[in-house]
């Protein structure tokens, strides 16, 4: 298994926004927390690599164990973000950087990864997502389909197990969302579990081996890509019917 997270609840201050949330996602799956705007998706995409912790429940991950009873130390998260990377919506990447100190800069200095050996990973991934010609330039310089390309050749340096998505596609064309959806499905092909938030319907159906729907705070749904044809709830049906 490589997540399972238990009885997991939510509060910012006296408001909850997650109740109870559980499950449990295989290696190698691509899992799609689909749902309306508000419902808690990115949160729980935010738990996963504790960039937010939960008051209560316990989360398994990439060999990682964590009983939010107990604070969990920052040693152990940083060792976790290094088995799962992230992918934000806004990219996030350092505009100082050309894009191969984007890719360079955390593995020499968080795995203390030679520099001769970063680079030579840094090209082989900026040819895998054909950015190879981009390599010195800036990210203002770039297009936004290409600057998620680099985001997620800079979170795949660190050879994650796990890799979170938040809204890969939104501020995409359909030919760049095209392009990011082969890139997706490629990594699955890697044995790299993903986890990847969206509110687009269209986008889940391609690339979902399994689906958790959310609404306010809540699993309403879940199972693999066949409850898009034959949902389970009404809930589900109806937001896939808009
Ligand atoms: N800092 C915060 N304080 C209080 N509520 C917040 C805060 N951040 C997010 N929320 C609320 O948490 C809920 C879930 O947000 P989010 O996970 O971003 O939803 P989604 O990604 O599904 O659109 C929303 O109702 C949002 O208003
Ligand atoms: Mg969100």
């Amino acid at each position: 298994m490589s997540i399972e997270l238990n009885q997991v609840n939510f509060f910012y201050g006296i408001d909850q926004i997650l109740f109870d949330i559980n499950f449990t996602c295989k290696s190698g799956e691509i899992l799609v927390l689909l749902g309306p705007s508000g419902a808690g998706k990115s949160l729980l995409l935010r738990i996963l690599n504790l960039l937010e912790i939960p008051s209560t429940g316990n989360l398994n991950i990439a060999g990682y164990y964590f009983d939010f009873k107990n604070r969990p130390n920052i040693k152990t998260i940083r060792l976790l973000r290094q088995k799962v990377g992230m992918v934000f919506q806004q990219y996030h990447l350092w505009p100082h950087l050309t894009v191969r100190q984007n890719l360079t800069e955390a593995p020499c200095r968080v795995q203390g990864l030679v520099r001769k050996i970063a680079n030579a990973r840094a090209d082989k991934l900026l040819n895998r997502l054909q950015l190879t010609n981009f390599a010195e330039r800036f990210p203002l310089h770039l297009s936004g389909g290409e600057q998620q390309r680099v985001a997620i050749a800079r979170a795949l340096m660190m050879q994650p197990k796990i890799l979170l998505f938040d809204e890969p596609t939104a501020a995409l064309d359909p030919e760049i969302t095209a392009q990011i959806v082969s890139i997706i499905l490629e990594l699955s092909q890697t044995g790299i579990t993903q986890v990847i938030v969206t509110h687009e319907i269209e986008l889940a159906r391609k690339i979902a081996s399994y689906l958790l729907y959310i609404e306010k705070g809540k699993i309403i749904e879940k199972g693999d890509a066949s409850h898009f044809s034959w949902p389970h709830t009404n809930n589900f049906a109806y937001f896939l019917s808009h």
